[in-house]
C-alpha cells in the first residue's frame, strides 16, 4: 500500500561551483592546515567576536577590546560579525593574517537580510511577489554591495515558517508556506553564493534558525518551541532540507529550545539531521550568545559545561558568548570533549574560508574603488524598485478606486507613514543610511496634473525610534486630526498611508494585539466620516488585524516596508502605471484569537457547521474560522479566470506516480496583468492525517486583455508524498484532490487516484 521515497536521500550538501577536483584539493590544503594548528589555535576558529572599537584608531590598551584585539594577533579568533566597509575590514583582516602565527584569515560576516545600502523589500514582502527570479536576482544585488564593503558571510536566509502574525521576525521569512519557503530559501542561497562561491562579489549564505523557531509559543521572541515531529518534518525542514540541496554553506542555530532541548545543544537536530541525513559539509554557527543562554533554559550549570554540550551536539562556532575561547582547550584535555569532535569544526570552517577563496587573497572583498562604484549604483537602485513594485499586494477595489485618475484630481495624502523616509527601510537595516527612502509623498509629486495637499493626521510613534531601543507608540496626541479632516473633506480622494513603522517588526519586537498602531485606527475612521473615497496603504512588517478597514474601506494595498524605493513604487502602483500582482505569503487574521491562523490546516472531527443552531462543533461563537485574507490571495487591475482544469494521470502508481495537471487561464479585464497560478492539492485518507490544502506548484504568467493561456503543473514523487510520525516519507494509494485558482480560497478543482 505504501510506495516509499526518502527525498533526503537526495539532498546532498554541493558546493556551487566547486568541482570534485577542485574540492579535493580543498580537503587537502585543510588538511594539512590543521596538522600545523595548536589546540589553541583550532579552538580560536570556533570563536566569533563582534566589531570592537574604531578600527582605524590607535590600538586599545585596555578592556574587552584590548583582549579581543589580543586574541586575534594570538590566531584565537576565527571571525567578526558587524565589521563593515573596506577600511574597517581590511585593518581586522590585516591583523589576522600579518599578525598571528599562521595567518589563517578571518570569515566577515553580517546581517545582509534584505539589502546591504540599497534597501530591497523585507523578505516578508518579497516572498509576496512569488517571483523566484526577482528574489534570486535581489539576492545578488545585496550580495554584490555587501562582498564590496569587505563581507564576505551574510546571516541569511532566514527561513523560518511562522504561522504566528505576533512574532516580530516573519517580516524576515517567507511567511507560512513550506512549499513556497523551500524554494524562496533556493533562490536566496543562489543568489548570495552564486555559480562561484570563489568569485569577489558572491558571499557565503547561512540557513538560519535551525529549528522550530518560528513556532516560538504566543509569537513571543526566544520562546518555548513544542511541535511534534510531523511539524517539525513536513512544515519546519523543507526550507532547510532545500537550502541544504541548494549548496548553502553555513547554518545557523536558534534560540529556541525545541521539546525541552536547546536548538544550540540539540544533537539531534545538527549532528543527527543536518551533518548526518543530510550531508551537510558546511558549518553551523551558534546564535548570538546562545551557548550561554543553555545556562538560562536550565539545561547546562555552567559555562563549561555550555560549551561542552554544544559542541558535542555539533554547534561549529560560537558567536559572542565567549565560552568556546574559554572552556575548549581545557574540556578536551579533561577528555570531556574530543580532539576530532573540534577537528571536524575546524576542518567546515578552513574549508568554506577556502571556497571563499580567502586563502588566495584575504584582502579580495576589500577593494575602495569597488566598494565606491557598487554600493548604492543607479542599477542597484534600478533593482530594488523593481522588487518593491512585484512585492506590492492588492488587497481590496472596490468600484474599481484604483487606480487614481492623473489628472484633474484633488488628493488628500494622509498619515506620517507618507511622510516617512526612515520607515520604509524596514528592520534589518543595519549599513543602510537613515531617512534615505523614497517617501510615498515625494513620489506622488511627480505625478502632477493632480493636486497633492498632504497632512500627517498624527504621529505614528513619540521619539526617536531605533534598532535596540523600544519603540513607544502614539497613543494620546490627536491634536493634528483636525487639519488631516479637513484635507480630507475638500478632496476627491483621499491616500491614507497607515500601519507600523520600520522598526516595530523584527527581532523582539512580538505584539498582542495587531491593530493599526497608536491612534491610526481613530484617524481612518475620522476621515472616514467625511470622505468615504479612501485609498488604505498599508506599510507593515507582518499581518495586521484591519476588520474594520475591510469593511469600509473601498481600496486596500498591502505595501509592508519596501526598502529604499518605497515611495516610487507605491505611487506606480497607485496610478496604474504597474499592475500589481503579488499575493500573500501568510494569511491576514480577523483577530489576534485566531492565531495561529493558516490555510494548511487540518480537517478536525467536526469541521463544518451541522446546522445553524447546533453548537457542537469546531469553530468560535464570536468570530469566523476564515481568515480575512487567505494565504495566496492579492488582485489586479485585471481580472482573471480560471477554467477547464485537466488530469492526465501518466503513471498513476504510488511507486513512481505522474500525474500532469493543466488548467486554462483567461484575463477577462480591460488591461494586461500578471497572475500567479496557484496549484494545491489534498490527499483525502492518510495514515497520518493530512492539511485540507497543501500547495504543491505555482507559474507567474501574463496575459493581455481576452488572452487565455494554459498552465501544465507536474505531481510527482517530491510532492505527492509526507512524512510519517516515524520522519520516514510516504506516498499513499487513494484519493487526491486537486485545486488551481489565484488564492488558496478561491480555486476550481479536479481529482485523481494513486494505486
Ligand atoms: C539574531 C540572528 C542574527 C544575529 C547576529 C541574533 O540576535 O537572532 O538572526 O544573525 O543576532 O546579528
Amino acid at each position: 500500500m505504501f510506495g516509499c521515497n526518502t527525498p533526503d536521500n537526495n539532498v546532498k550538501s554541493s558546493i556551487l561551483g566547486t568541482s570534485p577536483l577542485m574540492s579535493q584539493n580543498i580537503e587537502k590544503k585543510v588538511d594539512s592546515l590543521l596538522s600545523l594548528m595548536t589546540l589553541e589555535e583550532k579552538v580560536g576558529q570556533m570563536n566569533q567576536y563582534n566589531g570592537f572599537w574604531d578600527l582605524t584608531g590607535p590600538t586599545p590598551k585596555d578592556g574587552a577590546a584590548a583582549k579581543k584585539y589580543e586574541h586575534l594577533r594570538k590566531g584565537w579568533v576565527g571571525s567578526m560579525l558587524n565589521v563593515r566597509g573596506v577600511k574597517n575590514v581590511r585593518a581586522v583582516q590585516k591583523i589576522a593574517v600579518e599578525e598571528s602565527r599562521l595567518g589563517i584569515p578571518l570569515i566577515i560576516g553580517f546581517d545582509v537580510i534584505h539589502g546591504y545600502k540599497t534597501m530591497s523589500p523585507i523578505p516578508l514582502a518579497e516572498s509576496a511577489s512569488w517571483d523566484m527570479e526577482a528574489i534570486q536576482k535581489s539576492s545578488e544585488i545585496a550580495a554584490l554591495e555587501a562582498s564590496a564593503a569587505g563581507i564576505n558571510w551574510t546571516f541569511a536566509p532566514m527561513i523560518d515558517i511562522s504561522r504566528d502574525a505576533r512574532w516580530g521576525r516573519v517580516m524576515e521569512g517567507a511567511g507560512e508556506d513550506p512549499f513556497l519557503g523551500a524554494k524562496i530559501a533556493e533562490a536566496r542561497v543562489k543568489g548570495f553564493q552564486g555559480e562561484d562561491l570563489s568569485a569577489s562579489h558572491t558571499i557565503a549564505a547561512c540557513a538560519k534558525h535551525f529549528a522550530g523557531y518560528g513556532f516560538s509559543e504566543a509569537g513571543k521572541d526566544y520562546n518555548t518551541v513544542d511541535i511534534g515531529t510531523s511539524t517539525l518534518n513536513n512544515i519546519v525542514f523543507p526550507p532547510f532540507r532545500a537550502a541544504t540541496k541548494s549548496g548553502v554553506r553555513t547554518f545557523m542555530n536558534s534560540f529556541n529550545e525545541l521539546n525541552g532541548i536547546p536548538a544550540t545543544g540539540n544533537k539531534m537536530l545538527q549532528r543527527d539531521i543536518l551533518k548526518g541525513d543530510w550531508q551537510f559539509n558546511g558549518f553551523i554557527v551558534s546564535d548570538w550568545g546562545s551557548i550561554k543562554e543553555m545556562i538560562n533554559h536550565g539545561y547546562t550549570k555552567d559555562g563549561s559545561s555550555a560549551a561542552e554540550t554544544a559542541v558535542n551536539a555539533g554547534s561549529d562556532m560560537d558567536m559572542e558568548s565567549y565560552l568556546y575561547i574559554k572552556n575548549l582547550s581545557s574540556l578536551v584535555k579533561e577528555g570531556k570533549v574530543e580532539e576530532q569532535v573540534i577537528d571536524d569544526a575546524v576542518r567546515r570552517i578552513l574549508r568554506v574560508k577556502y571556497e571563499l577563496g580567502l586563502f588566495d587573497d584575504p584582502y579580495k572583498y576589500c577593494n575602495y574603488d569597488r566598494e565606491k562604484e557598487v554600493i548604492g549604483s543607479k542599477a542597484n537602485h534600478e533593482a530594488v524598485l523593481d522588487m518593491a513594485k512585484k512585492s506590492i499586494v492588492l488587497l481590496k477595489n472596490n468600484r474599481k478606486l484604483l487606480p487614481l485618475k492623473k489628472e484633474g484630481q484633488k488628493i488628500a495624502l494622509i498619515g506620517a507613514l507618507a511622510n516617512d523616509k526612515n520607515s520604509p527601510l524596514g528592520s534589518w537595516r543595519i549599513a543602510a543610511d537613515d531617512n534615505t527612502a523614497v517617501s510615498v509623498f515625494e513620489a506622488m509629486q511627480q505625478y502632477d496634473k493632480n493636486s497633492l495637499v498632504y497632512a500627517k493626521g498624527a504621529d505614528v510613534s513619540l521619539g526617536e525610534t531605533g534598532f535596540v531601543t523600544e519603540t513607544k507608540i502614539n497613543t494620546t496626541d490627536k491634536s493634528e486630526f483636525k487639519e488631516a479632516i479637513d484635507v480630507a473633506k475638500s478632496s476627491d480622494v483621499v491616500v491614507m498611508v497607515l500601519g507600523e513603522i520600520g522598526f516595530q517588526s523584527g527581532e523582539a519586537r512580538s505584539r498582542t494585539e495587531l491593530g493599526l498602531p497608536g491612534v491610526q485606527q481613530e484617524l481612518l475612521e475620522e476621515v472616514y466620516k467625511v470622505n468615504q473615497n479612501i485609498v488604505l496603504v498599508l506599510n507593515n512588517g507582518r499581518p495586521l488585524t484591519i476588520t474594520w478597514a475591510d469593511k469600509h474601506i473601498p481600496a486596500i494595498v498591502e505595501a509592508w516596508h519596501l526598502g529604499s524605493q518605497s515611495g516610487h513604487a507605491i505611487a506606480q502602483v497607485l496610478y496604474g502605471d504597474y499592475n500589481p500582482s503579488g499575493k500573500l505569503p501568510m494569511s491576514f487574521p480577523r483577530n489576534v484569537g485566531q492565531i495561529p491562523i493558516y490555510y494548511n490546516y487540518k480537517n478536525t472531527g467536526r469541521p463544518v457547521e451541522p446546522n445553524p443552531d447546533i453548537v457542537f462543533w469546531s469553530h468560535y461563537s464570536d468570530q469566523k474560522n476564515t481568515p480575512l485574507y487567505a494565504f495566496g490571495h492579492g488582485l489586479s487591475y485585471t481580472s482573471f479566470t480560471y477554467e477547464n482544469v485537466i488530469v492526465n494521470k501518466v503513471n498513476s502508481s504510488s511507486y513512481s506516480p505522474e500525474i500532469k495537471v493543466s488548467v486554462e487561464i483567461t484575463n477577462s479585464g480591460d488591461v494586461a496583468g500578471k497572475e500567479v497560478v496557484q496549484l494545491y492539492i489534498r490527499d483525502l485518507f492518510a495514515s497520518v492525517t493530512r492539511p485540507v490544502k497543501e500547495l504543491k506548484g505555482f507559474e507567474i504568467i501574463s496575459l493581455k486583455p481576452g488572452e487565455t493561456k494554459t498552465v501544465n503543473f507536474e505531481l510527482n514523487s517530491e510532492t505527492l508524498g509526507f512524512y510519517d510520525n516515524n520522519g520516514e516519507w510516504l506516498i499513499e494509494s487513494g484519493e487526491f484532490e486537486v485545486f488551481v485558482g489565484g488564492s488558496s480560497d478561491n480555486t476550481i478543482k479536479s481529482n485523481f487516484d494513486l494505486e
